[in-house]
């Protein structure tokens, strides 16, 4: 998500870093900053916005040297602006650390140094680290010991840089969890989140483990653990272009951010799930128990494909927690009257956090006197601000127009909500953990479908010339029938409906011939054998039907044209599965219509206006 860059050397080290960080800007950011060590202390200038602004400050207000670290930032803890932006610095401007990852103790960590005289800054989880090394410096130790001290005390992940005024020629730089690496250069080395950074300068790279650490000066670099012993690292030569980099290899940032969804969804869950408890910490809601014991009705509003994930939650909570649920267009629920009292809670779904009309219903709602609750990707986006409480997805930047893993996560954010909800009010422990224990198995169940993907290809390859597509659920996976005609459509510009399943012979069994491809959302769930009559009509009228189902069925075999199997879960959390081949279905049809998947034509990936 955020990006790092560091180098050091003889060269004027503040171009080059910007430089960097602009070829980190695809990851997405709302923040940057940059600190520099030139003999005469530190020196820092950080920016709330694109890497532009940042440059046009430095410019504005030169700083100079040529050992330095800067930062893009995409936010997970603390509203983006010039404060929260990295580098950090200590009390005395003698450390800046830039930081990818997690504290996940840094309440704690922050407690305990306040209470020695620290004072904080910014509220970002990464300011502890400053100070746990200034607090750690002891006479004239060098850096990296501080350093090894302060990542002692830490729980989390990171990847971070460090320099100090006192060791004035070096970065410390060290991993857990989030991805660093040196780069090799002539009495010049860098240090990197990311290849992208540093490529235009070297292809030689050192990848850094976990609980590696990195210390870089202009006469060399070594990798040492957390005990400080030396360890021998291979280099690796790059070969990818730019291009094939920033898309981590993929073809595009859709097909990536498909592949990516067992992380995000781990992501959306990382430190939430109590299992022994069948429960879920969300640390944002901002209500009390009472609160949501005493609510009496819950209206979810969102646009696009969050409208979907809506469906989802509605069912979720109305199954689980026996609240009246209703999910609303946000561009119709604000040109309404609808009945909202103080006892209602208005959950707004958006991976933006700037979509015009979901923002306009999450206000109109609040106006009516509605707590809001926002599912946002983006941290300190205007919805992110606006809301009385939220859960953010933690799904890391989106950035192909039709969003994938967003969905998934913000299904998973619904899935924990309701777990909370719940378990306040009617839920058994037993059930709780079933629910707790089936979404912990999500990751891989995803990656055995993203093994088989070449599956789905070979289908895509099959229909990529049909005119029009159906697509059919029930229950649960009728949202999921939904999104799967709305990413076919979104950007293979084939005409596809979702309906129902059993809906369709009211109207759209008409369309059915040999020309019409069905694709039936048909997991082994509690409506199974019902949608199995409907894929019987289907077939009588000569539609190629495809299947996404759950385990070999007896009863489907003569039936059906084509098969993607997913894993075994709960009814409630197919949709997670069963979305992925149909999102892989829809890349691979556009890819071989010869579209452009990412910005397909018409569509913007976030619609700020009415
Ligand atoms: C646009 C995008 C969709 C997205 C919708 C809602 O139409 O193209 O992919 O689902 O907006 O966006 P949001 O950011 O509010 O989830």
């Amino acid at each position: 998500m955020c990006g790092i860059v560091g180098y050091v050397g003889r060269r004027a080290a503040p171009g080059l870093l910007i430089e960097g960080l602009k070829r980190l800007e695809y990851r997405g950011y709302d923040s940057a900053g940059i600190a520099m060590s030139n003999g005469h202390g530190l020196e820092t200038r950080k920016a709330k916005g694109k890497i532009s602004t940042l440059e046009s400050l430095v410019n504005g207000n030169p700083i100079h040297g040529s050992v330095g670290i800067a930062h893009t930032r995409w936010a997970t803890h603390g509203a983006p602006n010039e404060c929260n932006a990295h580098p950090h610095t200590d009390c005395t401007n003698t450390i800046a650390v830039v930081h990818n990852g997690i504290i996940e103790n840094f309440g704690a960590l922050r407690t305990m140094l306040q209470k020695q005289g620290h004072t904080f800054k910014s509220e970002t989880d990464t300011e502890v680290l400053a100070h746990l090394i200034e607090a750690a410096l002891d006479g004239d130790d060098p850096l990296e010991d501080a350093v090894i001290d302060a990542l002692n005390l830490v729980q989390g992940t990171y990847g971070i840089a460090v320099i100090s005024s006192r060791d004035p020629d070096k970065i410390v730089c060290a991993r857990k969890g989030s991805p660093l690496l040196i780069g090799l250069g002539e009495g010049e080395f860098y240090v990197a989140s990311d290849v992208a950074a540093i490529l235009q300068h070297t292809r030689q790279v050192v990848y850094l483990d976990d609980g590696e650490m990195g210390i870089l000066t202009p006469q060399g670099y070594e990798v040492l653990d957390l005990n400080a012993r030396r360890i021998k690292k291979g280099v690796s030569r790059i070969d990818w272009s730019l291009d094939e980099i920033e898309k981590g290899g993929f073809d595009h940032f859709m097909l990536k951010e498909i592949f990516e969804q067992p992380q995000t969804i781990q992501n959306t869950m990382r430190g939430r799930l109590v299992i022994e408890e069948g429960f879920s910490k969300l640390g944002g809601l901002n209500l009390s128990k009472e609160d949501l014991q005493s609510l009496d009705q819950i209206i979810i509003t969102a646009c696009g494909t969050s409208w979907h994930s809506g469906l989802i939650g509605e069912l979720y909570i109305e199954e689980n927690a026996r609240i009246q649920t209703e999910t609303e267009y946000a561009s119709e629920f604000r040109y309404r009257n609808p009945i909202v009292s103080d006892k209602s809670l208005c959950v707004v779904i958006s991976q933006s956090g700037e979509t015009a009309d979901t923002l306009a219903a999450m206000r109109e709602a609040k106006r009516r006197g509605a707590k809001t609750l926002g599912l946002v990707n983006v941290v300190g986006s205007t919805i992110a601000r606006e809301d009385d409480g939220g859960i953010y997805l933690h799904a890391g930047p989106e950035i192909g127009v039709a969003s994938t893993k967003a969905f998934t996560s913000q299904v998973i954010a619904l899935a924990l909500f309701t777990l909370k909800l719940a378990r306040l009010r009617n839920m058994s422990v037993v059930k709780g953990r079933e629910i707790a224990e089936a979404m912990l198995a999500l990751p891989d169940q995803i990656q055995s479908i993203l093994d088989h993907a070449g599956d789905v290809e070979a289908i895509a390859d099959r229909f990529k010339d049909a005119t029009n597509f159906l697509y059919l659920g029930r229950g649960y996976n009728f949202p999921v029938a939904l999104e799967g005609a709305l990413k076919l459509k979104e950007i293979s510009y084939i005409h596809a409906e979702g309906y129902p399943a059993a809906e369709m012979k009211h109207g759209p069994i008409a369309l059915i011939d040999e020309e019409m491809p069905v694709v039936f959302v048909a997991p082994h769930d509690a409506v199974f054998e019902k949608v199995v009559s409907n894929i019987q009509e289907v077939k009588a009228r000569g539609g190629k039907v495809i299947c996404i189902t759950s385990q070999r069925e007896s009863v489907l075999e003569g039936m059906i044209d084509h098969e993607i199997r997913v894993p075994q879960t709960i009814d409630m959390l197919y949709p997670i599965l069963t979305v992925i081949p149909l999102q892989l279905l829809a890349y691979y049809i556009a890819v071989k219509r010869g579209l452009n998947v990412d910005q397909p034509r018409n569509l913007a990936k976030s619609v700020t206006v009415e």
